[in-house]
């Protein structure tokens, strides 16, 4: 069970696997806190909620901006007990490296691997400080094998990997358990609706990815799973 002192904070949770997540850490009785840009996605997942007589705290962040974070998360630590960020917000841009303009690299990498970074850096005193803490990464399967047309987000991805690996090894004596999840291709608005369609039976339900990371967040006893790899049962899409 979750105790009371307990709470997540989850970037990106307007849609696909921050979603899922932020409603299955609820459903077992976690104070969950939740981010993205688009704010009134969050408010709609509340009135989904609302029969269930849960519902997620909003924080609005883009977690590409290091000032909008930082003041996140000083106005969620004033006003929650938190032992755990989730690292989720993310985008891709499914393209060609030439044909990938410089604004899309820039996004691509202030999203996915600085945006998380930010989170960490202004997370971990307070972990620290409390001498526990659990930072989840969503990385992406293309840390383990090489994709066409994903360049910049591999790069975002394999650099977040790089990050956590040597962070973990400067943590461990405060107590602070750092989980990689490295999914494969996942049901979620990253991919087009084509792609979808045509896909969907063989892709990861977003569902069943929250609910392994609410087991691998509440392990006990000395143990960290500290890097999981979850793929389709069919492989990857390509
Ligand atoms: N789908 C897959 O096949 C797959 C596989 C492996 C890993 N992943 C990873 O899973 C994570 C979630 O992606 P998803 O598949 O669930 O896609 P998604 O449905 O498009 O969700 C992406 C989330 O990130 C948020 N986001 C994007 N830019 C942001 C920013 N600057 N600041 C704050 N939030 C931001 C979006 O919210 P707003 O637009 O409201 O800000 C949205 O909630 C990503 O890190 C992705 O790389 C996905």
């Amino acid at each position: 069970m979750i105790e009371d002192k307990n709470g997540i904070w989850i970037t990106g949770a307007s849609s696909g696997i921050g979603k899922a997540v932020a409603i299955e850490f609820a459903r077992v009785g976690t104070n969950v806190c939740v981010s993205s840009r688009r704010v009134s996605e969050l408010q709609r997942i509340n009135e989904e909620l609302y029969d269930e007589k849960l519902g997620l705290n909003i924080y609005p962040c883009n977690v590409a901006s290091s000032a909008n974070v930082e003041q996140t998360v000083k106005k969620i630590f004033a006003e929650n007990q938190i032992d755990c960020l989730i690292n989720n917000a993310g985008i891709t841009s499914f393209k060609k490296a030439e044909l990938n303009s410089i604004q899309e690299i820039n996004d691509i990498i202030s999203t996915n691997l600085l945006g998380s970074i930010y989170a960490i850096k202004y997370v971990l005193p307070h972990f620290i400080e409390k001498g526990n803490g659990t930072i989840i990464n969503i990385l992406s399967v293309v840390t383990k094998k090489i994709f066409k047309n994903s360049s910049a987000y591999a790069a975002s991805k394999m650099g977040l990997l790089g990050y956590t690996n040597s962070l973990r090894e400067e943590v461990r004596k405060y107590n602070i358990r750092i989980i990689n999840i490295i999914p494969g291709a996942t049901d979620t608005s990253m991919w087009s609706s084509e792609v979808r369609k045509l896909n969907s039976e063989n892709m990861i339900k977003p569902e069943d990815i929250a609910q392994l990371i609410v087991r691998l967040y509440l392990q006990k006893g000395n143990m960290v799973t500290e890097e999981i790899l979850v793929r389709p049962i069919t492989g990857d899409l390509n």
